[in-house]
């Protein structure tokens, strides 16, 4: 019987849209796919987006569009990069779908009959970015996660046993060491599930924006166990009819989940206590890989730093995006992109190293025997150098497998570049195009045996490769005149199956050169791409409506204070009445600076600027670009989800070419550092301050 491989992405949020970040974790899948599918294996690979929730309800906030609407565009996007890229997903997995749906309800049903879950009262922090209930104290307090302040939640909740399973987890990371890798994640559960586990809440009450509760639909069930359950459904859990069911009995358990490292405990601690309370299999394993930095910080949205890989698919094309990451990433660590890496990257290993030599090699088939594989002399007549490619040609396919298995990508693509790199030697030593020129029958056996073994190890190169370069090397193989490479069985890959006389297609260059304008480029396509980035959340110029004040939405106040000021004192441009005799204001004149509590959503360095940052600051009902001279207090990330005062009625000007629509108030110290204004209560995002 073939043998089966279900292979998950974790599903995206819909807050964003894509970034090389996502399109990592996309890539590596995909080539784990592409790789089990060469190896005659009965493959399924899914992806999705991950749409409820009130990180998703808050996104939507202002843009003027709903939920659905907000997720259908965002989700579509996702999907369509994934098309574009050649990504061979068999599912696409949505959670507001209704297959989904009816999956996640009779998961919470399974899980409720099997008693482990109970009504009850949460009051404690939560983490609206990560969407993690935390255990830090006090309103506002930072999620221990990503640092940002966290909001109090006081309501009644459904809540899952969790701590019945601490006993069973332990037992799995023990029994089974490879369940979770690589080892340092490992570790990281197993200390975690050991300080204790406490019950955990499954439900929201105070807000709408999710799967409601069976039998109760007042609660919204919690959208990481809505989330977690994407694996089953997209497979046919909960669904009543057969063939769904027959899918899901030869799907499940997956075989491998990727994720990145931040969702470890998600899906190694909640995700198998939820699978064993509902009676299912456990995945066979869980693997978490580093995060993609750019300019030394992880890549997200909210930090403004993200890369997209549309433009290096138009500057480069799909293989060198999905080679740098896989070549230059050591799997399982943080890494680093830039595009000052990738083009030289690109030039040396795919230009320079596979492309040329494929194009060498084929070009001299075809010129020195009319494009037909030549017949190599016998192995008595062999040189020393012929056999040591033969034998290192066999010692990577072995290699490369190792190192593939155990996602050691960047190894494995070392491994094969490492005989791109002995052909190429090999020919540069054994002079083919000087033999060329004879016509003797001796050199004319010589050359066809170095064509032969080229055109040989160039053939295991491609097809190693091909699970990861999957364009490139379909159109070399076709020049090989192989025909589809997608037919290729890998398993039968041996040294010497190059037919005699086959004759090549049509030889074209398959990795054109990067010119150095190629960085420069794409530099500039992804700085014209971030402006309209904000398009999920718009920036509203200050001469549209003031924001009206909002009812809470449970922001917490910022943690700690600090910051600096822009320029001008908050009053400024708001022309006085005519000051009473000892130089003070009237209520009236104070009335006129409209003062409003703001949460910053992104923080950034303006370019050239080095005490400006650009922020993106929510008022409730619209979100404002304000650039503001606070750089050499605080760094952009601390600032992220931080409540901030806003003058919200001066007039735009622009600072750098940025149009700056209101002020952050601060207190600026003789001498000293701006500190923003913030509250020690909470304070629901657009209150007016008077
Ligand atoms: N929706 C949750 C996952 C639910 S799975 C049941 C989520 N979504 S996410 O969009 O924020 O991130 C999903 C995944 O994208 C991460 O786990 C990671 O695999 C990938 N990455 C997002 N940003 C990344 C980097 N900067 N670097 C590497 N991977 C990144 O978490």
């Amino acid at each position: 019987m073939t043998k089966k491989f279900y292979i998950t992405t974790p599903i995206y949020y819909v807050n964003a849209r894509p970034h090389i970040g996502h399109a990592y974790t996309t890539i590596a899948c995909d080539t784990i796919a592409r790789r089990h599918r060469m190896l005659g294996e009965d493959t399924f690979f899914l992806t999705g987006t991950d749409e409820h929730g009130q990180k998703i309800e808050r996104a939507v906030e202002g843009s003027g569009k709903t939920p659905q609407k907000f997720a259908d565009e965002i989700s579509a996007e996702f999907r369509a990069l994934w098309d574009r890229m050649g990504l061979t997903y068999d599912d696409f997995i949505r959670t507001t779908s209704d297959r989904h749906k009816r999956g996640v309800q009779e998961l919470f049903r399974k899980i409720r009959d099997n008693g482990y879950i109970y009504k009850g009262t949460y009051t404690g922090q939560y983490c609206v970015y990560d969407e993690l209930y935390v255990d830090a104290v006090g309103p506002g307090a930072p999620c221990p996660e990503c640092g940002r302040p966290t909001e109090t939640v006081h309501e009644e909740n459904y809540f899952f046993k969790l701590s019945a399973f601490a006993d069973k987890l332990l037992k799995l990371y023990t029994e089974q060491p490879d369940w979770i890798r690589p080892e340092t994640r490992r570790n990281e559960v197993t200390s975690f599930v050991r300080s204790g586990l406490r019950d955990l809440s499954i439900s929201r009450s105070t807000f709408s924006w999710g799967i409601p509760v069976p039998d109760d639909p007042k609660h919204v069930i919690y959208v990481w166990l809505d989330a977690l359950a994407n694996y089953i459904t997209a497979i046919g859990y909960g669904s009543p009819d057969k063939s769904d069911q027959e899918k899901f009995a030869k799907y499940w358990p997956a075989d491998l989940q990727m994720i990145g490292k931040e969702i470890v405990r998600f899906h190694c601690v909640y995700w198998p206590a939820f699978l064993m309370a509902a009676g299912l299999p456990l995945p066979k394993g869980i693997v978490a890989h580093g995060w993609l930095l750019f300019e030394e910080n992880k890549m997200s949205k909210s930090r403004g730093n993200i890369v997209r890989a549309e433009t290096i698919l138009d500057v480069l094309g799909s293989d060198a995006l999905r080679y740098f990451l896989l070549r230059e990433i050591v799997f399982g660590q943080d890494g680093s992109f830039s595009f000052d890496a990738l083009v030289p990257r690109y030039n040396a290993d795919l230009a320079n190293g596979l492309g040329n030599l494929a194009s060498r090699t084929l070009t001299m088939i075809t010129r020195y025997f009319k494009g037909e594989v030549p017949y190599p002399s016998p192995a008595a007549q062999h040189k020393a150098s012929d056999d040591t490619i033969a034998d290192l040609a066999r010692k990577t396919i072995a290699d490369y497998a190792e190192f593939f298995d155990q996602y050691q990508f960047s190894k494995a693509l070392e491994a094969a570049w490492g005989l791109v790199a002995a052909v190429d030697k090999y020919i540069v030593e054994n002079e083919p195009w000087a033999l060329g020129e004879k016509q003797d029958e001796e050199s004319r056996a010589r050359l066809a045996t170095i064509l032969y073994t080229s055109a040989e190890a160039l053939r295991i190169v491609t097809a190693l490769a091909h699970p990861v370069i999957p364009d490139s090397t379909a159109k070399i193989w076709a020049q090989l005149g192989l025909g589809e490479i997608k037919n290729f069985d890998l398993t039968e890959l041996k040294w010497g199956q190059l037919h005699l006389g086959t004759k090549l297609g049509n030889v074209q260059a398959v990795f054109p050169r990067a010119d150095k304008s190629a960085v420069e480029r794409m530099q500039k396509m992804e700085d014209e791409r971030r402006a309209p980035q904000i398009a999920t959340e718009p920036v509203v110029h200050a001469a549209q409506t003031p924001p009206a004040a909002k009812p809470s939405n449970g922001g917490g106040p910022a943690a700690t204070p600090a910051a600096a000021t822009p320029t001008t004192p908050a009053a400024a441009d708001a022309k006085p009445a005519a000051p009473v005799p000892d130089g003070k204001i009237t209520i009236d004149d104070f009335a006129k600076v409209e003062l409003r509590v703001g949460q910053v959503r992104i923080a950034e360095r303006v370019k050239g600027a080095d005490k400006l940052l650009r922020l993106e600051v929510d008022l409730g009902t619209e979100v404002r670009q304000v650039v503001a001279g606070i750089a050499e207090s605080y760094a952009p990330e601390t600032l992220i989800g931080r409540k901030v005062v806003i003058v919200a009625n001066l007039a735009p000007r622009k600072l750098r070419g940025l149009e700056s629509n209101g002020m952050i108030v601060a207190a600026s110290p003789e001498g000293g550092k701006a500190i923003l204004c913030s509250f020690l209560e909470d304070v629901p995002v657009g209150t007016r301050l008077k």
